[in-house]
């Protein structure tokens, strides 16, 4: 059993310096993927602003009909415009997303739990790797759970998708599922986010937190960042703004862009943050004045 009680509590994060193995390509880490794997990451990530606005829909997987996501078939042909990423599940994407809308596709892979059940983090590989290639998948998501009762399988999991896409220059994205007994500190998701991306994702997603520039200094891919409960537009777009400044390499929004009341404006006023570089004010104004347009 290691010694984890001496384990030193590094503070070396070196934030002020950027990502070094990056020579000729636009992504951290990803120097060294194939030509195939390059080519689906900048189908999700935008390589003049190196970053993505992924819209995330998958909630259904383990949610049933959510709040916001009870038409998919009218929402998203709406929002494809004004986003990146669709990132939803194999029967969501092949029903309702147009085969003409040529956004990238982040495909959930997991699922195997349900709102009725307590514990959440015992899942399988549902969707398989040639399934992943019929659906011209960009990336595939694996929800990881790290401190979990589920943890090993979720592992395994990982490192099966990862293994698959390797074979065919499919990135995977580790999802950092927060367990029902975590508590969302940095030093939760530094150890998560560390955990997840050095098993060979070529994506992270995970949570704000505390000290979120350390969490993206030591994780050696990029890493998005998922939006969380539905907050008021102006939160939910000071928490994007802040996690842009910290060194994410975009979001992965779902409730606060679906559940507003404004989705389209929601997800264009997030774009304008993740791509153009504006303020969470300049945002909001932006947001205020496109719904004043109509
Ligand atoms: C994660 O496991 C969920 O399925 C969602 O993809 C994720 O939480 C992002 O959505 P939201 O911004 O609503 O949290």
């Amino acid at each position: 059993m290691a010694d984890l009680d001496g384990q030193k509590v590094s503070k070396d994060y070196h934030t002020e310096v950027p990502f070094s193995n990056q020579n000729g390509f636009f992504l951290r880490g990803c120097n060294s993927l194939d030509w195939g794997m390059k080519k689906h990451m900048s189908n999700i990530f935008n390589p003049k602003s190196g970053n993505t606005v992924m819209f995330a829909f998958d909630h259904g997987y383990f949610m049933g009909s959510t709040a916001g996501l009870e038409r998919l078939d009218l929402l998203l042909p709406k929002l494809a415009p004004y986003v990146d990423c669709f990132m939803g599940t194999r029967g969501a994407i092949r029903t309702c997303v147009p085969p003409e809308v040529t956004k990238s596709v982040a495909l959930r892979v997991t699922s195997g739990s349900s709102m009725l059940q307590e514990d959440l983090s015992h899942e399988v590989v549902a969707v398989n790797i040639e399934d992943a290639i019929r659906m011209n998948a960009d990336c595939m998501a694996v929800q990881t759970f790290i401190g979990a009762d589920g943890q090993l399988s979720s592992l395994e999991n990982l490192n099966q998708v990862i293994n698959a896409g390797m074979r065919y220059s499919i990135p995977t994205m580790g999802v950092c599922a927060v367990g029902k007994d975590m508590a969302r500190t940095d030093r939760f998701f530094k150890l998560a986010t560390r955990i997840i991306a050095e098993m060979g994702v070529q994506v992270v997603k995970t949570y704000d937190c505390e000290n979120f520039e350390e969490v993206v200094a030591a994780c050696p891919v990029p890493i998005v960042v998922a939006g969380g409960k539905k907050l008021p537009e102006d939160e939910a777009l000071k928490m994007a703004y802040g996690v842009m400044q910290k060194g994410a390499h975009g979001v992965d929004m779902g409730r606060n862009i679906f559940q507003s009341q404004h989705p389209i404006e929601m997800a264009m006023a997030v774009g304008k943050i993740v791509h153009e570089g504006f303020t969470d004010k300049e945002a909001l104004e932006f947001f205020k004045d496109a719904i004043h347009q109509g």
